[in-house]
């Protein structure tokens, strides 16, 4: 392991039975309390970011706004958000996916990126894949080219990343760290 993965899952907390019994919520305020955990996740974020060229940084509402707005700072591009439905002002596209029970929305911008924006996708974790499916598809439709999907944690007893594979095509899953 890293010194640097060592550094974020010493400030990732584990909370039991939250949001409901048995299952253990993997907590990241105390990583973005941190000065130097929160600085060195940016820049490990802003490095792959640069690395593949991406034009622009999509984080995901909500806990993917904290990480992906200043990683964008740090590489100098561009921020956009994908936003949970009925959140954004201006003309959407929409993309529904499933969830344990039911189904959600997410929504970006029609005209946010430009036709073949070099686009990388940043979330705070990559569980059952769901949510990072559904704004890869999004992105796309938008006119996006996705380089790379980059969480800080994933966790891989939910294949996530398997579900990925073909929505990804090909472009690199970066996991920070992965439990
Ligand atoms: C959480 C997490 C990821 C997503 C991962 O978001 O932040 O975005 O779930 O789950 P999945 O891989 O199974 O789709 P959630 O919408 O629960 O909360 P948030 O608004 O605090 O980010
Ligand atoms: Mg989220």
């Amino acid at each position: 392991m890293t010194s640097l993965q060592e550094l974020l899952l010493s400030r990732i907390q584990d909370v039991p039975d939250y949001p409901k019994p048995g299952i253990t919520f993997k907590d990241i305020t105390p990583l973005l309390a941190d000065a130097a955990a929160f600085t060195a996740l940016t820049e490990a974020l802003a490095e792959i970011c640069l690395a593949q060229g991406a034009q622009k940084v999509v984080g995901l509402e909500a806990r993917g706004f904290i990480l992906a707005a200043p990683v964008a700072v740090r590489a100098g591009v561009g921020f956009v958000p994908v936003r949970k439905a009925g959140k954004l002002p201006g003309a959407t596209l929409g993309q529904a996916y499933e969830l344990e029970y039911g189904t959600a929305e997410i929504e970006i911008h029609a005209d946010a990126l430009e036709q073949g924006d070099k686009v990388l996708v940043i979330d705070d974790v990559l569980a059952t894949g769901g949510t990072a499916e559904a704004s890869v598809e999004l992105i796309r439709r938008a006119g996006g080219e996705v380089t790379g999907l980059a969480v800080l944690m994933e966790l891989g007893f939910l294949n996530g990343r398997e579900r990925l594979t073909p929505a990804l095509a090909g472009a690199p899953l970066d996991a920070l760290v992965t439990v």
